[in-house]
């Protein structure tokens, strides 16, 4: 099986694209990642995709209306000839004509257990809401904001003295492992988005 060329969306500091990078180096993984689109000139992740000779796009969203946005990297999807998107700390939202365009062919990593905790400023809700247990999930992108079906999910126990800082360290690193197998299982076919349901098989 070829590894189906696949692009990373980012707007930040890529540590998520970067395990992503680093799971597709090895020889049998399913997916090749064969472009990186940043929204941000600045976004760390974009020295750290030319470090690994990966084609960078920086597409800026200022000045755009959301339709022109969307259509410049939709066009600079297809133009690389990509089959698979991955958002990783991508925070624009996409219209959902681009979402439609790409369904079930674009996956997003979150830094809660979905459905609890959707949109911005995870991390504080979660600790005022008491949770004792928080994660992370890896979803279809639907066109409704953090609610597609589910690929994979990774939970990690809130400790009492834990602060925003240090709650999202531990989560990351499970972010780090569970995106990688969620994109093997995408790539490999071995999930699939049907009817608005993740089938596994
Ligand atoms: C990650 O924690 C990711 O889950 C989160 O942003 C961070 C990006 O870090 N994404 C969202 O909150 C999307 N709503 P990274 O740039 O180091 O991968």
């Amino acid at each position: 099986m070829t590894a189906k060329p696949t692009a990373i969306l980012i707007s930040g500091r890529g540590s998520n694209m970067a395990a992503l990078i680093a799971a597709a180096a090895s020889p049998e993984y399913p997916a090749r990642i064969a472009l990186v689109i940043s929204n941000q000139p600045q976004a760390e992740g974009v020295e750290l995709a030319q470090a690994h000779n990966i084609a960078v796009a920086i597409i800026p969203h200022q000045g755009k209306t959301r339709p022109q946005f969307d259509a410049e990297i939709d066009a600079t999807l297809r133009r690389h000839g990509i089959e698979l998107v991955c958002l990783a700390g991508f925070m624009r939202i996409l219209s959902d004509d681009f979402v439609r365009a790409w369904s079930g062919r674009i996956i997003n990593i979150h830094p809660s257990l979905l459905p609890a905790f959707k949109g911005i400023n995870v991390h504080a809700r979660a600790l005022a809401a008491g949770v004792r247990i928080s994660g992370c999930t890896v979803h279809f992108v639907v066109p409704e904001l953090d609610a597609g079906p589910i690929i994979e999910q990774a939970c990690v126990r809130v400790a009492p003295d834990d602060t925003e800082e240090t709650l999202a360290a531990r989560i990351l690193e499970e972010e780090h492992r569970i995106y990688p197998q969620a994109l093997r299982l995408l790539a490999s076919g071995r999930v699939r988005l049907e009817a608005d349901r993740a089938v596994f098989s």
